[in-house]
């Protein structure tokens, strides 16, 4: 049977994050350069953006350069920007024609001139569409982004803006760059590793985990319907029984 027949479209995660892993083993284990892993990266990245637009999922993010990515070899780094916005450029009208609305989180200002002028034109661009938002995770930290988000409530409290008493999860919430978006209900990470990597740690309490062995470039549709599958297959209980869930629909 058709897999994607199987899930129940009531039941979808408003919003999925995707740490994309394995391109450069993947690559390897083909005889060819790490980026050839990257740029096989981009067509699941395309396919799966598609899949949940169709499906009607939300919210996409997607995991694309993490503020240790700097780490790796200048060479990779270089060509992984390039692919950015040769990818950004060339899928912009895809964007367009599926309404769905790019945005990014992280902290642009290590960005290449290049990578973050291709960005802003195409978040400018595509800001009006509603079908489906997705966010690109770009030199991206979830340590980074709580940081900064402490310091400019610090800042706040000691201009006298905000009284420490006052201070909510709702505030935290509020000054993290995902502001406005619904928490990701399901993670999936594939290559088979099991971390979160410093990726949305205040935003994941409660989502799902699913980690898959399949390598990023050869996660497609029938991967990321499998996800969604485990993820309908959880009891979700928010810290409640499994009794109190059937007689209280949470
Ligand atoms: C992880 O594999 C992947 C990345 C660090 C980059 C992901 C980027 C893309 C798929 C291409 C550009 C993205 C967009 C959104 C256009 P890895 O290199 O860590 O693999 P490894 O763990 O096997 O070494």
């Amino acid at each position: 049977m058709d897999i994607r027949t199987q899930i129940d479209m009531t039941r979808l995660p408003r919003h999925v994050a995707i740490i994309m892993d394995g391109n450069g083993r993947w690559a390897k284990a083909h005889g060819q350069p790490r980026v050839f892993g990257h740029r096989n990266g981009v067509k699941s990245v395309r396919e799966v953006t598609e899949a949940a637009a169709e499906l009607g999922v939300q919210y996409l993010t997607l995991y694309a350069f993490s503020t240790e990515n700097w780490g790796r070899p200048a060479s990779e780094v270089n060509a992984l920007m390039r692919l950015l916005v040769q990818t950004i450029r060339k899928e912009i009208k895809t964007l367009q024609d599926n309404q769905i609305r790019l945005q990014t989180i992280g902290d642009h200002s290590r960005l290449p001139a290049k990578t973050a002028q291709a960005l802003l034109e195409a978040i400018e661009a595509t800001r009006e569409n509603t079908r489906m938002t997705l966010i690109l995770a770009l030199n991206y930290s979830a340590k980074w982004e709580l940081t900064e988000a402490t310091r400019r409530i610090a800042r706040k409290v000691s201009s006298g803006h905000l009284d420490p008493d006052q201070i909510t999860e709702q505030t935290i919430a509020e000054h993290l760059n995902t502001a406005g978006l619904p928490d990701p209900e399901l993670l999936i990470r594939t290559s088979g590793e099991t971390r979160i990597s410093n990726f949305l740690l205040w935003q994941i309490a409660y989502a799902e985990l699913v980690f898959t062995p399949v390598m990023w470039p050869d996660f497609r549709r029938p991967d990321f319907y499998q996800a969604l599958l485990d993820f309908q297959h959880r009891e979700r209980r928010f810290g409640k029984t499994s009794d109190q869930l059937s007689t209280q629909n949470v």
